[in-house]
């Protein structure tokens, strides 16, 4: 279960140092196992949101509970160890290490786990998500849709209970932003999955869809 009670979180305005209100949502929650979309236009507050539930923010105040646990009381490193023990989140701008190969980098979001790598069970993931022949190719070596594979593989690795994608179709041609739902919704199953979009083709694909704009009460736009 994901849980916001009275989440509020501002941005400084750059040119004039005051608060602009992004976020503000007395009450959002996900059960368990849903996968929901979550439609918002662009500038309203998806990423922001994404990044609240999943800790790399905090809210200014307001409670964020991710499976029984109030994140927001947690220190930076409590959240960071809580993200990747339980939190698989799909980057909107992918977030790959180009030094590092896609079983690497597969390998690489192990490292941070208590469970620790397991170049085995890399290499099944990259396997489920059709880069089998691609393992040793770096992310600047594969197609954009295949950086994505890449990426939901990652997400997996750990077994999370909760799986977050930001707009992860956003650069991917139609065909392909199939092919990269079917294997989110595969990856997922019996989790909670939450991905924000603003593409009506991307929302129609989930059973439970909601609007930013319902939920926020801070949106700009
Ligand atoms: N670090 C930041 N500093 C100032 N403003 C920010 C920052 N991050 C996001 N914003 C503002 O918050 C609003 C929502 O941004 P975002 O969550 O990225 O929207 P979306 O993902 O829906 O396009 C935008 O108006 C953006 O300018
Ligand atoms: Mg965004």
């Amino acid at each position: 279960m994901i849980e916001l009670t009275d989440v509020k979180k501002s941005f400084k305005d750059p040119a004039t140092g005051n608060p602009v209100r992004v976020i503000d949502i007395p009450s959002f929650s996900i059960g368990h196992g849903i996968h929901a979309g979550l439609r918002g236009p662009s500038g309203t507050g998806k990423t922001t949101l994404l990044h609240l539930i999943s800790g790399m923010t905090t809210p200014d105040s307001g409670t964020i509970r991710n499976l029984g646990t109030d994140i927001s009381g947690l220190s930076e490193f409590a959240r960071d160890r809580f993200r990747a023990n339980h939190i698989g989140y799909i980057f909107q701008s992918f977030n790959l290490l180009d030094g590092f190969s896609a079983l690497e980098n597969v390998m690489l979001g192990m490292m941070f786990a208590d469970k620790g790598t397991d170049r085995k069970k890399a290499e099944h993931l990259l396997k489920v998500v059709g880069l089998q022949d691609r393992m040793h190719y770096k992310p600047s070596q594969l197609s954009v849709g295949q950086q994505q594979r890449v990426c939901i593989a990652r997400a997996a690795a750990n077994d999370p209970e909760i799986l977050l994608a930001d707009e992860p179709t956003g650069s991917l041609d139609p065909k392909t932003s199939d092919e990269v739902l079917e294997l989110l919704f595969e990856v997922s199953k019996d989790k909670i999955l939450l991905v924000v979009s603003h593409e009506e083709e991307v929302l129609n694909r989930f059973p439970q869809k909601m609007d930013l704009s319902e939920i926020n009460k801070g949106a700009l736009v």
